[in-house]
């Protein structure tokens, strides 16, 4: 049967005959445990594909696979070449864990069928490029869809780390090498000494892997668990805590990554109660930190969650910039700043988060979500690099010139003073769990995969990324790479069309599991996901008459979203409040384009099933037969939504579908 925890790795059989002068010896220079995966990782893989033996032998021979440190290397960003004549191949890394990322390459270009680079170099974009599990110490995963943890259960590590070095060895295989294993809602009594030498072994699990463990910490633990009267970050008292704290994590875990941080939001306490700003309280964990060479990633995602939804000029989405900004130059250089895509939080469609502009002078790192929190709970078939190289791409315009995200978050775009680029990168908030397959949709896992990518490769063409991880996990058959990568290519656009339109909100139940379409619950509280729907018209107005929102971005940008004539028909109600009637770019009215959209793309959801099932037979029969299982599912969903958003708009415009297909109440 099928093994669905092999995910992309599952090397299948490949024609043997293009790789046929591809050596059997494996010879690794180092013995560090990273460079041993690589090595041991190199004669699993080839094996299993080529259906001939390859073996890592002790002794160096022309005519081998060579895996070795690069001459003069330097460990700056994790950088590999792969050379090859007919008779040699040779991977080296700039470090042990660059080789491995090399093998990982040769092995994946293997398994899509491609044939062996002669030269190919590569570099990792950023050193920050780390997973954030949502962990709880008692086995459970906030916003996770695939059962419960690996790492946690019953208040401690798991007995069996298995799964949790499986785990890293995915995330190694494309590039991943930090992951942050607990819930950013972290456990008040996380660093009790008892559970830090818990810890220590899921590090160790984690180490051959390349990959560094790093904790979530509330910021009251001085308190909580230091018993200790007081947090303040700028109590000497609290200061010696966390110097004490971090020097025993690091007796145990020595390569500890460090601490993600999430405080003053959604009910965290933070610095706020004793008037300290967020760069008092990073800057005294950083310096805990930097003699370990930790980092701090503290996020930016900080708002009140009780506003007052009849004040006009109140707007959850200023909450970053407004939060942030002043402290713009006042951090350590070992603070990240980690912030959210968007400024509201992880929906199907948002502007791209003003606070990446706002903070030429601190680190920064880009937070995206694979857990589909919004977009369909991995029970729908979501691929967000499509966001996420949209988001990547886009031009902030800050001082006028060209600073696209990626630029910005790989630390190009307002380098050091030394001018290089500042210490960055991405973080993706996975949730992976206990289900076999970690995600519970087959197709998701091309998330995971595809964010891996992307943090070594912001520039990698996503038609790339996505045909090659079809290709590891479904097989290499003509019909079946198609399809799949059709399907997969147009699937955000495809779930944006059936959920909240013109950028609206996803408009899901906001205040429960953020599941189902349930219009309203947006409006009328204090979470400010206002759409501001009313008889006259809908959305929400952040120009400067209104919450001032747009004004937040560099001058070029804020002024293309302030105005109805340049704002994009995707962002409209984002920006603006509008009447229904209200005429799009495309000459069609808002209220027409909502009805024919969600219509259409509820169709194009019904129509994977459809695609699917022209596969059978040539996929495994189990991932067939749940594949078609969550597609038929998908297919229904989609129909509720597109009844529910249609119905609904129908009945606040009073204005029918002019083909007549949404029903009058
Ligand atoms: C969302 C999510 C929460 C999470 C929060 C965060 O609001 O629903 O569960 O804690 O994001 O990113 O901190």
């Amino acid at each position: 049967a099928e093994d669905g925890s092999a995910a992309w790795l599952r090397y299948a059989p490949v024609p043997a005959a293009p790789y046929a002068s591809l050596p059997s010896h494996i010879f690794v220079h180092g013995d560090s445990p990273v460079e041993r995966s690589a090595g041991a990782e190199l004669a699993r893989g080839l094996t299993a594909m080529l259906g001939r033996s390859f073996d890592v032998v002790t002794k160096r021979s022309e005519g081998s696979i060579e895996l070795t440190l690069a001459s003069g290397a330097s460990t700056t960003l994790e950088s590999y070449t792969i050379d090859s004549t007919r008779r040699h191949l040779r991977i080296a890394g700039n470090t042990p864990q660059a080789e491995l990322y090399g093998a990982f390459h040769l092995l994946e270009e293997i398994a899509a069928a491609r044939p062996i680079p002669a030269h190919e170099a590569s570099t990792a974009a950023a050193p920050v490029r780390w997973t954030n599990e949502w962990d709880n110490l008692d086995g459970s995963i906030e916003r996770g869809y695939a059962g419960q943890s690996f790492f946690f259960e019953k208040g401690h590590v798991r007995q069996d780390l298995t799964r949790a070095s499986a785990y890293a060895r995915l995330l190694a295989s494309v590039g991943i090498n930090g992951c942050n294993a607990n819930n950013v809602n972290a456990d008040l009594d996380l660093l009790t000494s008892d559970h830090l030498k818990e810890y220590a072994r899921l590090a160790d699990a984690f180490r051959p892997w390349g990959v560094r463990l790093a904790l979530s910490v509330d910021l009251t633990s001085p308190q909580a668990v230091g018993g200790l009267p007081t947090f303040d970050p700028l109590d000497p008292t609290v200061i010696a805590w966390w110097q004490r704290k971090v020097d025993e994590i690091y007796t145990l875990i020595p390569d500890f990554a460090g601490f993600t941080v999430k405080a003053d939001s959604e009910g965290r306490k933070g610095p706020a109660q004793y008037g300290r700003s967020p760069a008092d309280a990073a800057n005294v964990l950083a310096r805990a930190l930097a003699p370990h060479h930790g980092v701090v990633l503290y996020r930016g995602f900080v708002y009140d969650n009780h506003l007052d939804w009849r004040d006009p000029k109140a707007d959850r989405a200023r909450a970053g910039v407004d939060n942030f900004a002043k402290y713009d130059g006042r951090f350590e250089p070992n603070v990240i700043i980690q912030i959210k895509e968007g400024p509201i939080d992880f929906q199907a469609r948002e502007p791209v988060n003003p606070l990446f502009a706002a903070l030429p002078h601190t680190n920064v790192a880009i937070e995206v979500q694979a857990s589909q929190e919004y977009t369909g709970q991995q029970r729908h078939m979501v691929w967000l690099p499509s966001m996420w190289r949209w988001v990547l791409d886009t031009d902030l315009r800050a001082e006028g010139r060209h600073t696209p995200v990626k630029e910005i978050v790989t630390g190009r775009a307002f380098p050091l003073a030394s001018g290089a680029p500042r210490p960055g990168g991405f973080v993706s908030v996975t949730n992976a769990g206990l289900d076999a397959n970690w995600m519970h949709h087959p197709m998701a896992m091309a998330n995971l995969y595809g964010f891996g990518k992307l943090a070594w490769n912001p520039d990698e063409p996503l038609d790339r990324i996505l045909d090659t991880w079809t290709r590891l996990t479904w097989g290499n058959d003509p019909l079946v790479v198609r399809t799949v990568n059709a399907m997969q290519l147009k699937s955000w656009q495809v779930y944006e069309g059936y959920t909240g339109p013109n950028g609206v909100g996803t408009l899901t139940n906001i205040l429960g599991y953020h599941f189902g379409p349930d219009i309203e619950s947006a409006e009328r509280n204090g979470w400010g996901q206002w759409i501001r729907g009313e008889k006259n018209g809908i959305g929400m107005d952040r120009t400067a008459a209104g919450t001032g929102y747009a004004q937040l971005y560099p001058p070029l940008v804020a002024a293309r979203y302030e105005s109805l004539a340049t704002c994009p028909d995707d962002l409209l109600l984002f920006f603006h409040h509008v009447p229904y009637d209200h005429k799009l770019h495309t000459g069609q009215t808002l209220i027409q384009s909502i009805y024919d959209t969600h219509y259409k793309s509820a169709r194009e959801a019904g129509e994977y099933a459809v695609a699917w099932s022209t596969l059978e037979g040539r996929v495994d029969p189990e991932r067939y037969r749940q594949v078609a299982a969550l597609f038929n599912f998908q297919a229904g969903h989609a129909i509720v939504w597109r009844d529910a958003i249609d119905t609904w708009f129908e009945r606040i415009s009073g204005i029918a579908d002019d083909k007549g297909r949404v029903d009058r109440h």
